[in-house]
């Protein structure tokens, strides 16, 4: 195992897409950002220059962080931000998972632009479990605002109402030449015919689910989120925000281009789309995502120590006199886990406001977050009084014990509009046992657990009006944060953090903070 250094300067670039120049945010002035590639078990040491006019921090999303949550990078949960003219290295362990990992800004919406790939192979002399004659570049898929998305997701968050949309999906940053003034913009893929290459996909979408799929072409699934499955099949493929999905494609059609084409899985029900560009095709989504299966047995533990039922879901808040009430019927948007609507803090970050202990921590976060829902009903109903119903906004986190075993319903509730919520979590993988549609009953529904070869994921899509069932032990102590990964999600609230002790005392084990560590 080696150790890498990079540098990333954050700056400002000119960029033109869709015939329309803007100055977005990138890292290195690039466009997608660098591809970081490494052996598992090497570490990467990567020094943030902030030459940009926004607050960042960089999330290395997927990687395990053990014992390194310094390193994390959600702004004012485990740092605060990088301000502009202030740096910030990040050093960590990629170990144990072998696949396509990313990183992106997590700061704002910042992560519009400023991302890029992290290919994780496996460690010299360590076989792939498949075969395969060479790999494609990265294949980052997008969204392109004709306008600032910074500005765009201020301008939602100060009037209550829902941010624009996404004026096109991109790939490796391209829009691709079905769009306008694109047929220079899009990228290309140069392959041999007849060869096995492997394609690594990430959707680094703000708030689009994707269908994948490759004219003329089978693509077999062969890993998702950095973690090996059994072959699988597809003509299309579904990746939600922050999902990996690695494939191989044996190219066994005539010469000649072939599209690479993605379009939106809108799930939300009772919300008008624009049935051109996007598809609710949800039964494709379910067949895809209830047929991947880990390619080894797990050997999970089967009892649990921590049993607990969060539901998913947007909201709306009650509007105040002096607000903007850009919401539906005079309201604000809003989103929870358990009714809790998360908020950021604002003097220090989460894990550091602990590390100094109670007493700092006193005024920064609580400990109460909910672990049940605190009212039981239909989650699925339509039209659900708002009254029952009315996000709390707060700081909450949810201690667990260092090494318990962590299973988690998550249940989509349609108090608003139901909807697909990509689910991740930082510091762990889970495996993923069960999902399905409806109200989760714990009588019928804990006999479909898979507890035998459940796919191991960071992110899972919880079905519109479904639910889904994952488990982790945890073992890495540190502060965590759960969210949706529809950015417009987090920003309503769609998030919460896990306070995991590391059973030697507190944090103790993670090591003092780093000396630049920036400070709010
Ligand atoms: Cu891609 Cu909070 O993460």
């Amino acid at each position: 195992a080696k150790e890498q250094r990079h540098e990333f300067v954050i700056q400002e670039a000119a960029v033109t897409r869709l015939c329309n120049m803007r100055s977005i945010v990138t890292a290195n002035g690039q466009f997608p950002g660098p591809a970081v590639e490494v052996n598992e078990g090497d570490s990467l040491v990567v020094t943030v220059v902030n030459n940009a006019t926004y607050n960042v921090t960089i999330h290395w999303h997927g990687v395990r962080q053990m014992r390194t949550g310094w390193s994390d990078g959600p702004e004012f949960v485990t740092q605060c931000p990088i301000r502009p003219g202030g740096s910030y290295t990040y050093r960590f362990t990629v170990a144990g998972q072998e696949g396509t990992l990313w990183w992106h800004a997590h700061s704002s919406w910042l992560r519009a632009t400023v991302y890029g790939a992290l290919i994780v192979r496996p460690r010299d002399p360590v076989p792939y479990p498949f075969d395969f004659h060479g790999e494609l570049a990265p294949i980052m898929l997008g969204e392109w605002w004709d306008m600032n998305p910074i500005d765009v997701i201020r301008t939602a968050t100060r009037t209550g109402a829902a941010p624009n949309v996404s004026d096109a999906i991109t790939v490796n940053g391209q829009p691709g030449d079905l769009y306008n003034c694109s047929s220079q913009d899009t990228a290309v893929f140069p392959v041999k015919s007849g060869e096995t290459n492997l394609l690594r996909f990430i959707n680094a979408a703000l708030n689009t689910e994707l269908f994948v799929s490759l004219a003329g072409h089978t693509m077999t699934v062969v890993g998702a989120d950095a973690s090996y499955l059994k072959p699988y099949n597809a003509t299309v493929i579904v990746l939600g925000p922050g999902q990996t999905t690695d494939v191989l494609v044996t190219f066994d059609q005539p010469p000649g281009r072939y599209y690479l084409a993605a379009r939106a899985y809108a799930s939300a029900q009772g919300v008008p789309f624009d049935n051109t560009t996007t598809t609710d095709d949800t039964a494709t989504v379910t067949t895809f995502t209830t047929s991947l299966r880990n390619l080894h047995s797990v050997g999970l533990p089967s009892a649990v120590d921590e049993d607990l039922f969060f539901t998913v879901g947007v909201g709306l808040f009650n509007c105040s006199s002096g607000q903007n009430c850009g919401g539906p019927n005079n309201t604000r948007f809003a989103a929870s886990i358990n009714n809790a609507s998360f908020v950021l803090p604002s003097t220090v970050s989460i894990l550091q406001a602990h590390y100094q202990g109670d007493a700092a921590a006193t005024g920064v976060f609580t400990t109460d977050f909910p672990a049940n829902p605190p009212v039981q009903f239909d989650y699925t109903a339509q039209n659900v009084s708002r009254a029952l119903w009315q996000p709390v906004p707060g700081t909450k986190v949810y201690k667990l014990k260092y090494g318990s075993v962590v299973q988690i319903v998550l249940q989509g509730t349609n108090i608003f509009a139901g909807e697909n919520h990509p689910i991740h979590t930082h510091g762990y993988d889970f495996f993923i046992l069960a999902e399905g549609f409806g109200n989760f009953d714990a009588a019928t529904d804990t006999a479909k657990f898979n507890l035998d070869d459940p796919p191991m994921r960071n992110t899972v899509g919880v079905p519109v009006n479904g639910w889904a069932v994952i488990r982790f032990v945890a073992d890495n102590p540190g502060v965590w944060l759960m969210h949706c990964h529809l950015d417009v999600h987090i920003t309503w609230g769609l998030a919460m953090a896990f306070l995991v002790e590391d059973g030697v005392g507190e944090l103790q084990s993670l090591g003092a903070p780093p000396p630049d560590l920036p400070i709010c």
